[in-house]
């Protein structure tokens, strides 16, 4: 499987052009998966409610899954991308799941960092995996990085790849990812941002780049610039994921002893 990132500094407010941006790298990428930041559309820096209303769209029926839609059938490929999204009077900062057949799924991000607190309502969807020929991928956003359960409950449902928009601000992710996928035994592809936003009078923000793809072993498959800018892809089985063991006597989920662990 070819798979991969498209790591861009999206103009914020300029849906349009953002979303035309995409199209060019992703029809030249050859890939069969490529995953997009978070809010990719938008942009992040919102300044108020009435901003990030207008920046929203209703899933699936929304002008950016159509597009991205039209997209993914037309070269046969998957595409995970973040967006803000419209749902039941609140908003979401979901990551949307769109492949040959158009829209397959939608994950709400479920641990909002920082300002994101005022904006979006919590996800509620919970960590969930779709098929994609056979392949079984599952969504996490950015900051679900910091809580390993969200890595943890999509392997333990069965995942070989975590696709994880991102707008990373922090430094610790690109290395926290290469852990989850060791003890996860499974492949990430993390696509975050480059560029800095700084919206009216707030501190700026800067994006670190360093989206990255990583291996069952935690090998780092490729690791972008931190203003780097464009397509990046892999080739791997993700079937590799599948076996757990490792060695001839442990076998990582297997081994695991639920009962010894008190996590609530
Ligand atoms: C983040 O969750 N965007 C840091």
């Amino acid at each position: 499987m070819k798979a991969g990132v498209f790591q861009f500094c999206p103009a914020f407010g300029e849906v349009r052009s953002n979303l035309e941006r995409i199209t060019t790298a992703l029809s030249g990428s050859g890939a069969d998966l490529m995953v997009l930041p978070e809010l990719c559309l938008s942009g992040y820096q919102f300044t108020s409610l009435d901003e990030v209303r207008a920046l929203s769209e209703p899933v699936p029926d929304g002008p950016t899954v159509q597009a991205l839609s039209d997209l993914a059938r037309s070269r046969k490929m998957f595409i995970v991308a973040g967006l803000s999204e419209q749902a039941d009077g609140k908003i979401f900062n979901s990551a949307v799941l769109i492949g040959p057949e158009g829209w397959m799924g939608t994950y709400r991000k479920t641990h909002l960092f920082f300002e994101e607190t005022l904006w979006f309502s919590p996800g509620d969807t919970g960590f969930r995996l779709w098929e994609a020929e056979g392949v079984r991928l599952g969504l996490m956003v950015c900051f679900d990085w910091t809580f390993p359960e969200a890595a943890r409950s999509l392997a333990l449902a069965g995942a070989d790849i975590i696709c994880h928009p991102a707008n990373l601000i922090l430094p610790y992710c690109p290395d926290a990812m290469v852990t989850r996928s060791i003890e996860n035994r499974v492949f990430t592809l993390t696509a975050n941002r480059t560029g800095t936003e700084s919206r009216g009078a707030k501190p700026a923000l800067r994006f670190i780049g360093k989206s990255q793809a990583t291996g069952v072993r935690g090998e780092i498959l490729f690791r972008m610039g931190e203003e780097e800018e464009g397509v990046r892809v892999t080739e791997f089985d993700p079937l590799a994921a599948r076996d757990k063991r490792a060695n001839e006597y442990n076998d990582l989920f297997g081994d695991r002893r639920a009962g010894m662990y008190d996590l609530e």
